[in-house]
């Protein structure tokens, strides 16, 4: 299987990464194309993958064609790569571009579209993904095997479903980092040094967040279950919730979705 890229930064890099670390390919299989000579060359020597300056050399004679640039420079690119050949899958990792806006900006009907996010760096990503009906199934699978190296992969028919993603999965590490970045200074204002308050907050967000999997109960059961009737936690979950932490995370994730479908 020879896999293209089309922008070879930081997204590119983690799906490259990911890609060799699992096996699904190797080096000699993947080409990235890159307007930046440092990021050619730094891709070249970190993973051993051939790099192009040519959009269109790289997609000669590949099985996979994935458009990792950012959203302003999608029109330009689909311009320069258009027409693949029937048989290629173009895999489009781009927020807010539409599956009808890829086929028709590259004349081509078997297109993916993805929304990662940049947990992939370490595999364990979310990814959210759709496809057009003239994907077969075997391009389905080879999707999946792509998708899958980066964490956990989900494949969903309705389209809709993908900029309402990348509000959630796409921009939700940047959440989860404000929440773990809040808490530790919480720590650090009560009196823990930081180093301490660090440890203390990224084992928590973790072990929490892997209880919530594990026991696939409900988060407000295992809440309750660290809540003692006039217990520490409920004074803090009252100050949390009259201060509109829920609500609050809803408008923001709702912000998000807004902008998605607009960009
Ligand atoms: N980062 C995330 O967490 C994340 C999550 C989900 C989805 N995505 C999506 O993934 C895509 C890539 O994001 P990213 O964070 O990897 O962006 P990025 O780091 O900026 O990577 C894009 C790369 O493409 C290069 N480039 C620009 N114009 C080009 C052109 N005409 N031809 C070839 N290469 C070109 C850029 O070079 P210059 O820097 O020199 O312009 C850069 O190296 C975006 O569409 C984004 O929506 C990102």
């Amino acid at each position: 299987m020879r896999i293209a890229f089309v922008g070879g930064g930081t997204m590119a890099e983690a799906m490259i990464k990911c890609l060799l670390v699992k096996a699904v390919v190797t080096p000699r299989d993947i080409v990235v194309s890159d307007v930046s000579g440092a990021r050619r060359e730094l891709l070249s020597r970190e993973y051993g993958v051939s790099t192009v300056a040519d959009n269109r050399k790289a997609r000669e004679g590949c099985d996979i064609l994935i458009l990792a640039i950012k959203p302003p420079h999608l029109v330009q690119v689909m311009d320069e790569v258009k027409n693949p050949p029937p048989e290629q899958m173009v895999l489009s990792i781009v927020a807010g571009a539409a599956l009808s806006s890829l086929c028709r900006g590259l004349n081509h009907s078997s297109v993916v579209r993805a929304m990662p996010n940049m947990p992939a760096q370490i595999g364990e990503g979310m990814t959210i993904w759709t496809a057009t009906a003239e994907v077969n199934e075997k391009q389905k699978e080879t999707a999946q095997s792509i998708l899958g190296a980066l964490g956990e992969e989900l494949y969903v028919s309705d389209e809709k479903y993908l900029d309402m993603a990348t509000a959630l999965s796409g921009s939700g590490p940047a959440y989860v980092f404000l929440f773990i970045e809040g808490l530790i200074d919480a720590g650090v204002h009560i009196g823990l040094p930081r180093s301490i308050a660090e440890e203390l907050v990224i084992q928590t967000v973790l072990g929490s967040t892997q209880t919530v999997k594990k026991t696939t109960k409900h988060p407000a059961e295992l809440r309750n279950m660290v809540t003692s009737p006039g217990g520490t936690t409920t004074d803090a979950l009252l100050k949390l919730e009259k201060g509109t932490f829920r609500s609050l995370l809803l408008e923001a994730v709702a912000a998000a979705y807004e902008k998605a479908k607009h960009l």
